[in-house]
């Protein structure tokens, strides 16, 4: 990380739609076994709905592991069969909720609006919400990335208040590279955490902005060192123990 940055970086592991108990306890016992190295960040797994109980009871063994889970209900109680409350998830533990991955957006169809909302239940559940924005490949060809990114962020800004901005992540993850096995160039990333700051005005300097699309051990350390980029929010690379702490290590 460069030494000008006040804000502690954070690596996030979002697992996705993976694994099963014995999966959770052998990735959760391997990060613990090479935690050696991680001092200065701040470490977050977010296992599926069903493994957070677990996760944040093994989790409590590292105390640098916190806990977030990957979406939560738009409602907050109430006849929605197979929801999950922001309430229910800080019950069991969770300190971080995802809201707005381009996963959601995509195959569940989520508004900007639906965003803002759970934002804003994530807020009330005290707990600290990873809101996510990214462009598509076409709409980055096509030379829309900032005016998508805008969209995205003012959305949230108008649904909850720009004080409630101050505590939250933003993780910048465009479309074409989440899954892809292709990285944002650090330059490339760069330029839009840059100006996903200037949107958050006064407090954008206190904001935590982090990259997420294909980060892997070898391409991790060259985006920490960019100014605006705070940490990582990891998807393929976060299934693997060794690949992970690679990755937590380069944020040091
Ligand atoms: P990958 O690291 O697998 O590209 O996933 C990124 C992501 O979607 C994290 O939320």
């Amino acid at each position: 990380m460069a030494d000008s940055k006040h804000r502690r970086p954070i690596i996030i592991a979002n697992w996705k739609l993976n694994g099963t108990q014995a999966f959770v306890s052998d990735l959760l016992t391997g990060i613990h076994q090479q935690w050696g190295g991680v001092h200065k960040a701040e470490v977050v797994v977010c296992p599926a709905h069903v493994h957070l109980a677990q996760a944040a009871n093994e989790a409590l063994a590292y105390s640098n592991v916190a806990v977030g889970a990957q979406d939560c209900s738009q409602f907050e109680e109430g006849a929605y069969t197979g929801d999950v409350s922001a309430e229910m998830l800080h019950d069991l533990g969770c300190q971080y909720v995802i809201v707005g991955h381009s996963e959601r957006r995509r195959f569940h169809h989520e508004s900007d609006a639906q965003i803002a909302r759970k934002f804003d239940l994530v807020h009330q559940a005290v707990m600290t919400p990873i809101l996510c924005v990214g462009e598509s490949p076409e709409q980055r060809q096509a030379g829309k990335t900032l005016a998508v990114i805008k969209r995205q962020v003012t959305a949230a800004i108008e649904g909850c208040g720009i004080e409630k901005m101050a505590r939250c992540i933003v993780a910048y993850e465009p479309l074409w590279a989440v899954g892809t096995g292709i990285t944002a160039t650090p330059e490339q990333a760069q330029e839009v955490h840059e100006f996903i700051r200037t949107l958050l005005g006064d407090i954008g300097q206190c904001v935590r902005i982090v990259y997420g699309g294909s980060v892997k051990p070898d391409s991790a350390q060259t985006l920490f060192a960019m100014p605006d980029i705070d940490g990582a929010l990891v998807g393929k690379a976060a299934l693997d123990a060794d690949s992970f702490i690679q990755i937590c290590r380069a944020a040091e």
